[in-house]
């Protein structure tokens, strides 16, 4: 192959948590590329312009997830899946609740197996399919007060790599992105910390936070045919961070 084919026309992406952040900076580069965006997403409110569809979704509900799986297949073909929706929930580990902890695992990483299992059948029988992950930095370090975010976001990576062995000859390629630290909703609170935010700074090499649309191009390139080799790989998109 020649070059960087990004041309998506024809393709269908399903991305969970599509109404902001990252998830939505990856449907709009999906959509300006060609695809056809399913969002499956809480607030269905949220509409993007283009060739774009939401399907209502809550990944803390097992149900929900499998009904909405099963909704969007009987009616169309996916080609690609964006498991990006997640949580944090902060809490020094020895109060940690467990019932958040039960919340972020279910939303990082059970409803990332149950969702993956039901739109990845199909794939399987057209041996055409491809998974991008949005896994964290937070799965190759430990974070501060996020145990439970950590132990999902570490778990995708290992998820990653194992589909990756069990589906890369089968025409179904899996890869995960791990963003650093990057300026969405789910970081108001840290960035309102003085302290935290400068430690942080002084150690990203590009200087700035990432922005969500840092993270829409690593997800363009993993979603391309450009990225036909590229199996099983956590990447890391952090302004160098993780080099430091
Ligand atoms: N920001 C970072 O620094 C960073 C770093 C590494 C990895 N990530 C990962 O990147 C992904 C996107 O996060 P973000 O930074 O873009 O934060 P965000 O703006 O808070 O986006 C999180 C998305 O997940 C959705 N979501 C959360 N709980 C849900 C639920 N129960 N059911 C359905 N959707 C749910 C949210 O939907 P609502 O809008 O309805 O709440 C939202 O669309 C997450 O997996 C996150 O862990 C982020």
């Amino acid at each position: 192959m020649d070059g960087f084919n990004a041309d998506l026309s024809g393709r269908t992406a399903l991305v969970t948590g599509a109404s902001s952040g990252i998830g939505r900076a990856i449907s709009e580069v999906l959509l300006r590329n060609g695809a056809a965006v399913i969002g499956m997403q809480r607030r269905t409110e949220v509409r993007l312009d283009g060739e774009y569809t939401a399907v209502a979704a809550d990944m803390s509900d097992p149900e929900s997830v499998r009904a909405a799986g099963e909704r969007v297949l009987a009616e169309r073909r996916v080609d690609i899946l964006v498991n990006n929706a997640g949580v944090n929930i902060r809490h020094p580990f020895e109060d940690f609740p467990l019932e958040d902890w039960d919340r972020v695992l279910q939303v990082n990483l059970r409803s990332v197996v149950e969702l993956t299992q039901i739109v990845a059948r199909p794939m399987l029988e057209r041996e055409d399919g491809i998974v991008v992950n949005i896994s964290s930095m937070l799965a190759f370090t430990g974070g501060m007060r996020a145990s439970a975010y950590a132990a999902s976001k570490g778990a995708i990576g290992q998820l990653t790599k194992s589909l990756a062995n069990e589906w890369a000859h089968r025409g179904v390629r899996v890869n995960a992105i791990a963003p650093g630290f990057i300026d969405t909703d789910m970081n108001v609170a840290l960035r309102a910390d003085r302290v935290r935010d400068r430690q942080i700074l002084e150690r990203i090499p590009m200087g700035r936070w990432g922005l969500a649309d840092d993270i829409a191009g690593a997800a363009l390139f993993l979603a391309s045919p450009a990225a036909h080799y590229v199996h099983g790989v956590v990447l890391p998109v952090d302004g160098g961070y993780l080099a430091r």
